[in-house]
């Protein structure tokens, strides 16, 4: 059991947070526990304050383009992973790839980011000659790459090519936890290798983790916490758990909206300078996830850019929206989505503040 606090308390816990840029395990079970909303709406309130006195009044939009669900990893929450058969297959060929960044300039996206399973028939021979070509027609805009765990030499490669940003979720900062949501083969120790390696290397990097992921607890959430304090990843992606059909966690109960905001908003007084997503996950729970998010502390949101005949495919967990929604729709949604909780979608790079 934890201490009661009352609003006041709760509030010296948020004012203590921000100033110190710092939490403890007791600070963050009292604002996760907690029922009280004046509280609540006041973290909420100093996580916007922190976000505008950064990045203002701007959200920034990322296309994604899911290029590949091919997947040899086989993590226990995802639906993609190599032992779903259920999933039928798909790859994007380079043509189709520049024709969806074509599409998302257009629409005034300055970030694609391209994301696949972990797929080694896009082996470097094959990736870097696309990451050149998008570089060489878009030179105005980030080039984000989300392809799971490769060699260091992989990512130098992709680097030189023309990419500036990498995301990939550390998922859990805590070594017992990721063995439970992961097969044998997949290490923690070597996920974290990768996040430095790119970092070293040059990298805006995407670190992140899911809410309410089986076997998460309060200790492990404050690991997460210290490790984003610490590490400071440019851009860090959060969104709830969301059951996936024929995976191992299929049966498992969704995380919660409210833990993913409260938490969207600790991390924004922990890291003020963060690039920070309302996710698409956070908006297939909640009609007004994203909405909600920004009013967090959130300023990304990431449209998808995939042709729609594939998406369907890319279904990494259940219920994902916008399956059917071209971009100019998704554009045009969320703009208005974004206005009406007072920001600014912009046409920008969305590039890290320091
Ligand atoms: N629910 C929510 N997020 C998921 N991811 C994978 N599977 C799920 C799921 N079932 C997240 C992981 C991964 C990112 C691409 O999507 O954190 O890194
Ligand atoms: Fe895709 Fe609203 S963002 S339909």
């Amino acid at each position: 059991m934890t201490a009661a606090y009352d609003t006041e308390a709760l509030k010296t816990i948020i004012d203590t947070i921000r100033q110190r840029r710092d939490i403890t395990l007791e600070q963050l079970s009292a604002l996760l526990d907690t029922d009280d909303h004046s509280a609540i709406d006041y973290l909420r309130t100093q996580a916007r304050e922190v976000a505008q006195s950064v990045y203002g009044n701007a959200v920034f939009m990322r296309g994604l383009i899911e290029f590949s669900n091919v997947c040899s990893n086989n993590c226990r929450y995802c639906g993609i992973r190599r032992d779903n058969t259920a999933t039928e297959r798909y790859r994007l060929n380079d043509d189709t790839i520049l024709e969806c960044c074509r599409m998302g300039y257009e629409c005034g996206l300055r970030t694609f980011v391209l994301q696949s399973g972990e797929d080694g028939h896009y082996d470097d021979a094959h990736i870097v000659p696309l990451v050149q070509r998008i570089r060489a027609e878009f030179p105005d805009c980030a080039i984000t790459l989300s392809l799971g765990e490769r060699s260091r030499e992989s990512y130098q490669k992709l680097f030189d090519a023309g990419a500036n940003r990498y995301l990939l979720r550390h998922e859990t900062a805590d070594a017992d936890h990721y063995a439970y949501l992961h097969p044998a083969e997949m290490s923690w120790e070597h996920r974290m290798q990768c996040l430095r390696n790119l970092r070293d290397i040059g990298y805006q990097v995407g670190a992140g983790f899911m809410v309410g992921s089986p076997g998460q607890t309060h200790e492990t959430l404050f690991k997460d916490l210290q490790f984003i304090r610490t590490f400071k990843p440019e851009m860090c992606g959060i969104g709830p758990f969301i059951a996936a059909q024929n995976t191992p966690f299929a049966h498992e109960p969704n995380g919660s909206v409210e833990r993913t905001l409260r938490l969207l908003s600790i991390l924004r007084l922990l890291h003020p300078h963060v690039l920070l997503p309302a996710t698409t996950a956070l908006g297939t729970l909640n009609p007004f996830g994203r909405e909600l998010g920004i009013q967090a502390g959130a300023n990304v949101v990431m449209p998808n850019l995939s042709p729609t005949e594939n998406r369907p495919k890319y279904s990494i967990y259940d219920g994902k929206i916008c399956l059917g929604d071209d971009i100019s729709h998704c554009r045009s949604c969320l703009e208005s989505r974004i206005e009406s909780v007072g920001y600014k979608m912009v046409v920008d790079r969305g590039d890290y503040k320091n």
